[in-house]
């Protein structure tokens, strides 16, 4: 069974898809989701009333499906580094029925679009039976996932129709990012001034994200070549190898192009083997501390005829364009807001690709928004 969206009530505001209208709106969704979790003078995260004890969470594990499971994968990089809480991540397919012990101290998070998503709510009772705290992260705030939780952080992303997850993407990157800086202020693992900075950071999406929007005309171009491809791979390093998957995952589900993502220093111990001058090798590159490794990880792809197409902002593209097939032009951006910001490339791939490969961005086939059955 699934949930069928009643589409007819929510209109393509002038798009030729609610996936184009989705990603276009992402600017004003982020500015309001921003502005449910910080007091006016944006010094301070507020969340929902809970009575949860932030400073002492001691282990944090993330459970949710496709789109919202790479979200949780981002947010285990700003977790782990920013607030030193130690994460795990997984499927929940696969989590509800490994039944993992629970350790005391354990926060259990659930990350879903719908909060319906059955696997996903399986995850969660497991979790609420050990005895976990349980967090959920939902855009339906009235769903099952929510009801069932000890504190829901909603996205206020409005209805998304798309069956590719766009802005509920970034608005969970966006909650997440919120909830890590909230946590490590807490636990003392970031001072008053590296929290205030991270929330000043974060109040820069809207802006970014304008900007990062003005690369579709350069997309368009650049998805008529990838359309002809069969298979395309998408590199990244650090908190970019989980949007590289979701990049792909994108690409994959919507044009039906065979994508993989991969973590670009895994290269060499598989994938290059596939490297020819047929396959696209999609490279997200922000200039941040591990830019010179991806750097020389795609100098590897094209030293085999690989054909890049390097995402990374001009200071980047400066250095490293030298012998790449195409570009994109972000700006530039802060360490944390990276893998938000370079979520719109890799979603303007997919449904230029789609879009030149003919297939139906909106209701990709085989597909259903919500999976409300194992
Ligand atoms: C389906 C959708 C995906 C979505 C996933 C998880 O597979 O096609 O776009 O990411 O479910 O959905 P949820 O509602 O739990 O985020």
């Amino acid at each position: 069974r699934t949930i069928a969206i009643d589409a007819a009530r929510v209109d393509k505001g002038g798009y030729k898809h609610f996936m184009a209208k989705e990603i276009a709106e992402q600017p004003s969704v982020l500015k309001n989701t921003l502005s449910h979790y910080q007091n006016a003078d944006a010094s301070e995260v507020e969340l929902p009333d809970h009575n949860i004890d932030l400073a002492h969470i001691d282990r944090l594990t993330m459970v949710a499906c496709g789109t919202a499971f790479y979200a949780a994968l981002t947010a285990k990089y700003w977790f782990e580094k920013i607030a030193r809480v130690p994460v795990d991540v997984d499927v929940a397919s696969e989590f509800r029925y490994r039944e993992p012990p629970v350790s005391p101290g354990t926060c259990a998070l659930f990350v879903s679009q719908s909060g319906e998503t059955a696997d996903t709510l399986a995850a969660l009772r497991y979790m609420a039976s050990q005895n976990a705290t349980i967090l959920s992260v939902v855009n339906v705030p009235e769903s099952s996932i929510a009801r069932e939780s000890d504190l829901v952080l909603p996205l206020h992303a409005g209805v998304e129709i798309g069956v590719a997850s766009t802005k509920a993407f970034t608005a969970q990157l966006a909650v997440l990012a919120l909830l890590a800086i909230k946590i490590a202020y807490a636990r003392g693992a970031i001072d008053a001034a590296q929290y205030r900075t991270h929330i000043a950071e974060l109040n820069r999406l809207p802006g970014l994200i304008s900007q990062a929007l003005g690369i579709d005309g350069a997309v368009q171009d650049i998805a008529k070549k990838l359309a002809t491809a069969q298979d395309i791979i998408f590199l990244g390093r650090g908190a970019l190898y989980p949007l590289a998957m979701e990049g792909a995952l994108k690409l994959k589900e919507i044009s039906y192009i065979h994508a993989e993502g991969y973590p670009s220093g895994e290269l060499k111990h598989g994938p290059i083997a596939l490297i020819d001058k047929s396959v696209p090798v999609v490279v997200m590159a922000p200039m941040d501390p591990l830019f010179d490794k991806s750097v020389s990880n795609m100098q590897e792809v094209m030293a085999r005829s690989g054909q890049v197409l390097l995402i990374s902002c001009k200071q980047g593209l400066k250095t490293a364009a030298e012998g790449t097939w195409a570009q994109i032009t972000m700006p530039t951006t802060p360490d944390l807001l990276a893998p938000i910001i370079y979520a719109i490339p890799a979603q303007l791939l997919a449904y230029h690709t789609a879009l030149a490969k003919g297939t139906d961005a909106d209701q990709p086939r085989n597909l259903a928004k919500s999976v409300t059955v194992e």
